[in-house]
């Protein structure tokens, strides 16, 4: 049978199943739903034996579980790794959201004609990650499985996979592949596909500012003592010169710059900056000078502040002059940037700019390394193919700003290209308030994915 009839046939069920893992709360961030983390990864293994997947196992990390299975029908046949994450940032700010984030509904919108499902986790990843599974469903129904498949899908991506390293380097054997697949990224729209071509990396610091040993009274002291708060807000301030270039010294050293024929052709995909502004009702962009708002989200590095605290945020007013000030802030590399190096230029940085006034403390949390991924190998081609098969449209090679730290460490540890496939649109509201997935977008990357394997082999004979 063919996919499309079989996704025709099967519709409402396939809607229904993504439908019931939304409604569990995988929030990795969050400790209180520690069980919910175990319940997700067993909804998922009960999926994947009832289509056919063997060796299924829950494997417990330090964190929460990662899920393998897989379904080997000839070791001679090429080997696809699909990798996929199943928990979701937390839904806060919860009075921003529609509807509840873990009752999904189905809308129709101007952007989703067709319907969208709303909830956390339905674009990022449960939705893109369930189309591997149900693609999967399908080949074994139909005698269309033309590689052998694994499985692995964590629990801990949007708390920086710092399990799946470890996990990794122990199961060599078991994850050897000759390609990794992963649908955790967007396309440009549904009329414009795309194959993302690179991820920035991340390096994530959080900064403690100190001033005097207690709160004090802000009109006794006030003029006198160094506030920690204005002072910080300083030293941010400072981390962008005029052109939105970042000032920390040695920041652009390894920054790989692209050529004018690349910068070109990336400038070619279809952009509106009007539709871009008004879709954020902003009045304007804003970044680094000489460079267009394609570039700056996606080929060049940045700095922003994630979070800022410290002093009263209570009601009304209290006049403190606080002892500290905290904030988080977090950079996209790019390659050839090492998130190590960068971790200690901004440590390096930061310290010296604090005046004598203030002691500063310089933390960092997790990072990742950018990657590219070629677009002239197998993997690129036998996508390019199974969208071409399905959008009727040759797909766009496009850089994402986001960043899949364990993409680089698949690479360095496995030895093996990734290929990522995404079906999501930017407008999808990941990690937001109201996060949807397009029914269109659900569904026709379960039709293209089969597409894939069948290339995939075609083209490794
Ligand atoms: N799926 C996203 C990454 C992404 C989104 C890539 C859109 C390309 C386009 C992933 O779940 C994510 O959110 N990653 C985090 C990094 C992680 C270390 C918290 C990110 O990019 O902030
Ligand atoms: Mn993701
Ligand atoms: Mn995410």
């Amino acid at each position: 049978m063919d996919i499309k009839l079989y996704i025709n046939q099967n519709r409402d069920r396939f809607l229904n199943e993504l439908l019931e893992l939304l409604r569990i709360p995988s929030v990795s961030a969050d400790s209180r739903h520690k069980a919910d983390m175990v319940k997700t990864a067993e909804f998922l293994k009960a999926r994947l034996e009832e289509i056919g997947a063997e060796n299924v196992e829950i494997c417990p990390t330090p964190g929460h579980p990662i899920l393998y299975g897989e379904k080997i029908i000839d070791p001679k046949l090429p080997t696809v790794l699909v990798y996929g994450h199943y928990d979701v940032q937390p839904p806060d700010p919860l009075d921003l959201w529609e509807s509840g984030p873990f009752e999904p509904v189905i809308k129709k919108t101007e952007r989703h004609p067709e319907g969208a499902i709303y909830a956390r986790g339905a674009c990022d990843d449960k939705g893109q990650m369930y189309m591997h599974i149900k693609a999967f469903e399908y080949m074994m129904h139909n005698n269309a499985l033309h590689c052998n498949v694994k499985f692995m899908i964590e629990g801990e991506e949007e708390v920086g996979s710092s399990n799946l390293g470890p996990f990794i380097k122990a199961n060599k054997e078991r994850l050897k592949c000759d390609v990794i697949l992963i649908s955790d990224t967007s396309m440009i729209a549904n009329d414009v596909p795309s194959i993302t071509s690179g991820l920035r990396g991340l390096c994530y610091m959080e900064v403690e500012v100190t001033g005097p040993n207690r709160d004090l009274h802000s009109g006794t002291y006030g003029g006198a003592v160094a506030n920690p708060i204005n002072i910080l807000s300083k030293m941010i301030a400072s981390l962008h010169d005029e052109n939105g270039h970042i000032t920390v010294e040695g920041f652009y050293a390894d920054v790989l710059e692209l050529s004018v024929e690349e910068r070109t052709a990336m400038n070619k995909a279809p952009f509106s900056l009007e539709e871009y502004k008004k879709a954020l009702d902003i009045n304007d962009v804003w970044g680094e000078k000489g460079y267009t708002t394609i570039e700056r989200a996606s080929v060049r590095p940045t700095l922003d502040v994630n979070g800022m605290w410290g002093g009263y945020i209570g009601e009304g007013a209290k006049t403190v002059l606080p002892s500290k000030a905290y904030a988080k802030i977090s950079m996209r590399l790019v390659p050839n940037q090492s998130s190590e190096k960068i971790t200690e230029l901004f440590s390096r940085h930061f310290e010296k700019l604090a005046p004598p006034s203030v002691k500063v403390k310089v933390t960092p949390h997790h990072g990742g390394e950018p990657v590219l991924t070629p677009t002239d190998g197998i993997e690129y081609r036998a996508a390019a193919k199974a969208y071409e098969a399905t959008f009727g449209k040759e797909p766009i090679p496009a850089r994402a700003g986001g960043s899949i730290p364990i993409v680089a460490l698949f690479e360095a540890v496995l030895g093996v290209k990734t290929v990522l496939m995404g079906f999501g649109l930017d407008s999808d509201a990941i990690h937001s308030p109201n996060e949807n997935f397009g029914l269109f977008n659900y569904f026709k990357g379960i039709e293209t994915i089969p597409y894939f394997y069948q290339y995939f082999k075609e083209l490794k004979d």
